[in-house]
């Protein structure tokens, strides 16, 4: 491909360069032709526009490839754990044994919580969306952490990644116990860094934690699956908050309300409660296919599509295989599971889903791992962002250190020309 591309705007001709990166990608360098030409581009959703460049995550939505740092999401979810997989997205490297249990190490050193913030999370009603609650407490570290918000070195930026590392699972097990109206504990600094999670979240008040690997497992395969997914809306969130230096925790508490919306992240509660929706009535999975056809009915297929893949969700084939392993290791017969694989073949097959290239992405079957393990549905786009953590740490990271500028679009305005003030009394 030619290295420069070339704008014709009112006779006159302009060049620009074209950048490639190391798979090959391409993009035309617009950064001076709003300079040049007195015009800008319009994209809403930014469905053409790279908001950077980053060595973090590749993906190919045609190809169905999606790799941390150069590493197949395959071979990570098979042989790596969610902690190495955060050090490989943040540092660019996998860690040896000594760097990760330095990590580990400076981690468990951060892993309190402030006691004042029992009062923050007990003040919640009880039915608050854990996803406000998480996205509040983050905020709310900020008060008890005050150190970690100007980071203007790297060893400050590295003193608030372990931090945060240690401080949200001790949120995101609050937030649950809250929800199933059980004491809010802390962890144990023994044990390694994702059975400690599952010790936080599920041990009960009166008994001994009991180590489960089986749900640790599945859990830790969960978090490496959706630790990172370049430039979607909650990470360019982060990007973007963290862009004006407001801080790490500021921008991730900005980047869990962007994941909360159904279309991102609260798709795997969505995903559930139409799956159970449609058990109740009746397993009619035919009915909600035509819901999700019908172009005057807002509702749509729940897990099915993404604005990148456009062929297959590498993710979503992990995950259906262990839903199908981890149900029958548990031997647990759940009627959602036969609905969602029966409105999988249907979807597969019918030219609606084809022609638009709709195929179910992560959440379509994660939801059904989290119920096997006893998490409630309204949790389970808190685990996503648990799992998310380390993908918005490495993008918050990568673009403090690139130095980028503060983010800030251009739009094309079409409201009212100038008119003069209308006093009250006159107006219509
Ligand atoms: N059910 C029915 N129709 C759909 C669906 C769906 N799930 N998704 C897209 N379409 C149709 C859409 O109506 C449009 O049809 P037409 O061309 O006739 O107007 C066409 O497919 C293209 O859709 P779009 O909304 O322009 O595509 P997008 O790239 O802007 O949106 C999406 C991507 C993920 C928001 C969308 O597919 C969707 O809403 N899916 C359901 C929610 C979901 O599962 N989200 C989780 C995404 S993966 C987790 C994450 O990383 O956030």
């Amino acid at each position: 491909m030619s290295n420069k591309a070339y704008l014709e705007i009112g006779g006159e001709r302009y060049e620009f360069p074209v950048i490639t990166g190391t798979e090959n990608e391409s993009a035309v360098d617009i950064k001076t032709l709003r300079a040049s030409t007195k015009i800008v581009t319009i994209d809403p959703g930014y469905k053409n526009t790279g908001s950077c460049e980053s060595a973090i995550t590749f993906l190919n939505g045609e190809k169905g490839i999606l790799r941390y740092r150069g590493y197949a999401i395959e071979e990570l979810a098979k042989h790596a754990d969610f902690l190495e997989v955060a050090y490989l997205l943040i540092f660019g490297e996998l860690p040896n044994g000594e760097q990760l249990e330095k990590f580990l190490s400076d981690i468990r050193k951060e892993s309190h919580v402030d006691e004042e913030m029992k009062k923050i999370i007990d003040a919640f009603p009880r039915t608050a969306h854990p996803m406000g609650v998480l996205s509040s407490m983050t905020s709310a570290l900020i008060a008890f952490n005050p150190s970690s918000v100007n980071v203007s070195s790297e060893e400050a930026m590295y003193h608030a990644i372990v931090r945060i590392l240690a401080k949200f699972p001790v949120l995101v097990a609050w937030t649950m116990r809250k929800v199933m109206g059980l004491p809010r504990e802390y962890g144990d600094n023994s044990l390694g860094y994702v059975e400690n999670i599952h010790k936080m979240m599920f041990r009960h008040p009166h008994e001994e934690y009991r180590k489960d690997d089986l749900a640790i497992e599945a859990l830790d395969q969960l978090l490496i699956l959706h630790a990172d997914h370049e430039q979607n809306c909650s990470t360019s969130t982060v990007r973007i908050v963290g862009s004006s230096h407001a801080g790490l925790f500021a921008s991730l508490s900005a980047g869990i309300s962007a994941l909360w919306g159904p279309l991102h992240g609260g798709a795997n509660q969505a995903v559930l409660e139409m799956l159970e929706a449609i058990n109740e009535d009746g397993g009619d999975t035919a009915k909600y296919m035509a819901k999700a056809k019908d172009k005057s009915d807002p509702f749509r297929l729940m897990g099915f599509g993404h604005r990148v893949y456009k062929n297959f969700d590498p993710r979503a084939k992990i995950i259906k295989k262990a839903a199908d392993s981890l149900l029958d290791d548990l031997g647990i017969e759940d009627p959602i599971l036969d609905i969602a694989k029966g409105l999988e073949k249907e979807a597969l097959e019918d030219p609606y889903f084809v022609d638009r290239k709709l195929y179910p992405n992560v959440d379509f079957y994660s939801g059904i791992i989290y119920r096997a393990l006893g998490i409630p549905v309204e949790m389970f786009t808190v685990m996503f962002a648990l799992g998310r953590l380390p993908g918005w740490i490495a993008q918050w990271r990568e673009m403090r250190l690139r130095n980028e500028p503060i983010g800030r679009p251009r739009q094309i305005y079409i409201g009212a020309n100038e008119r003069p003030f209308v006093p009250i009394k006159k107006r219509k």
